[in-house]
């Protein structure tokens, strides 16, 4: 499960921005890094080489800071460095509200796992990029955000492996010199956002992608509670509906992979504590069953074929030893009739453990039927000319209707392959 692999970064890209067009570069080589992170990976290209394909010509960069109060607070990432953030002031209409993005990544849940990831961007800030590029939910253009573009925009650095809910009382076994201090990490970096400005919000927008889609679930009325009473606040998860379910052998890969970080790491102290008091608490790891006790207005962004959740959580590589679904795990047009049916099977069980959520006033959804993994992070897919709809809205309509409160906003899609506005991933180009 904890796969890492080591590949060039660069070549691919060349050869990816010779062979397509600019939109189909971006989204995969955004969509290609959101895969590298994923898996552990090493992403060791500059974030200059994502300027040249995101076709987001205005999108700024934005250096790294470093948390100020983490020796003090002993909020450390992986490996003891100093975790960090990207902040942008925000101007005009915008410039006493927030947008927060937290980065994904996976998780680590095993030492070695965890000890492979000190040496990467997302368990050691020695590692990150000194600038990265703002687009999507978190561009200053207007025209590719067309709600939040002016706010204060923060982009929340990974560095704890699990989805910043680690205790230090987990690293007993110290021989292994790894910090698991992902509450703490949280903890200082909310203080030092306050600091900046975050405690006079009147709007406040908290959102996350894949293990930050998770973390922005687990940690949304915490969120809440810090800011003032009358300030509107509410929480988007892209990607970070990660599903309980068997995989295609009949095992319980994830809920075995989830036990192995929440114990690891002693998460159960940041998790849900009514879901905690009712099941072993890596279950309450699973959006599932925890959701329906968050106080807070929710907004789930969510492909029914997550590629993630298709690779690690249906179709794991121990499920299929013979690698039967290679080819459609590349590419969701590559799946033969009984492979989609098995993904029509997931979808089901996706919109099942969503159906309660549906009936909620305050909660959002963009449910679409797209091979994709994160979609708000990306301008191509959060808002543009050919990005993902659903009854005619953009990502970025969707939740702006929902935030402001301008219209109800349940998006689900018709199942695959209904939707001509899909972004499907084709990975068969980044296989040399
Ligand atoms: C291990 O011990 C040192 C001091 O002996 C301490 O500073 C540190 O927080 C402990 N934990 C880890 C993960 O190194
Ligand atoms: C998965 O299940 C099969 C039987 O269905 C079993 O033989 C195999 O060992 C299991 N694999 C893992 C990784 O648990
Ligand atoms: C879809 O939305 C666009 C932009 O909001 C609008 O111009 C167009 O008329 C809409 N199309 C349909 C079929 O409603």
């Amino acid at each position: 499960m904890a796969i890492t692999q080591r590949r060039g970064c660069r070549s691919y890209i060349t050869i990816l921005h010779q062979r397509w067009g600019k939109r189909e570069s971006a989204i995969a080589v955004a969509g290609f890094a959101a895969v590298l992170l994923t898996f552990s990976f090493i992403l060791s290209s500059d974030s200059s080489s994502s300027d040249r394909f995101s076709g987001t010509g205005t999108d700024g960069f934005v250096p790294l800071t470093f948390l100020s109060n983490a020796v003090q607070r002993g909020a450390y990432c992986l490996d003891g460095s100093v975790p960090a953030y990207h902040f942008q002031k925000g101007f005009g209409y915008g410039s006493r509200r927030w947008v927060l993005h937290i980065e994904g990544g996976g998780w680590c849940n095993t030492v070695a796992s965890c000890t492979f990831r000190k040496t990467t961007a997302l368990g050691s800030s020695k590692y990150m990029d000194h600038q990265v590029l703002f687009s999507g939910i978190l561009s200053g253009d207007q025209s590719h955000n067309p709600d939040f573009y002016n706010w204060n925009k923060v982009k929340i650095r990974y560095c704890d492996g699990a989805s910043f809910t680690g205790h230090p009382e987990s690293e007993r076994n110290n021989d292994t010199k790894l910090f698991f201090r992902g509450q703490l990490i949280w903890e200082a970096m909310m203080d030092e956002l306050l600091s900046i400005g975050l405690s006079n919000a009147q709007e406040a927008l908290l959102s996350g992608c894949s293990a930050g889609g998770l973390a922005t679930l687990i940690h949304c009325d915490d969120f809440r509670e810090i800011l003032p009473k009358d300030a509107r606040v509410k929480c988007l998860s892209d990607a970070g509906f990660f599903l309980n379910e068997q995989d295609v052998a009949g095992n319980a890969t994830i809920q075995s992979f989830y036990h192995d970080v929440v114990h690891l790491q002693g998460t159960a102290g940041s998790l849900k504590q009514d879901c905690v008091a009712k099941m072993e608490p890596s279950k309450c790891f699973f959006p599932q069953n925890f959701v329906k006790s968050i106080n807070t207005p929710v907004f789930f962004v969510n492909p029914t074929y997550d590629f993630w959740q298709i690779k690690n959580i249906l179709v794991p590589r121990s499920a299929d030893p013979r690698g039967h679904w290679h080819n459609c795990h590349l590419n969701i047009r590559n799946c033969s009739p009984e492979q989609i049916e098995v993904l029509q099977g997931f979808r089901n069980s996706f919109l099942k453990a969503l159906s309660e959520l549906q009936q909620m006033k305050d909660v959002g959804m963009f449910i679409n039927s797209c091979y994709i993994h994160c979609q708000t992070w990306i301008s191509e897919t959060w808002h543009g000319p050919y990005s993902p709809k659903i009854n005619n809205k953009t990502i970025a309509e969707s939740v702006g209707d929902w935030f402001f409160e301008r219209k109800v906003s349940k998006h689900i899609d018709c199942p695959y392959p209904c939707n001509p506005t899909c972004y499907h991933m084709d990975f068969t180009l980044h296989r040399r």
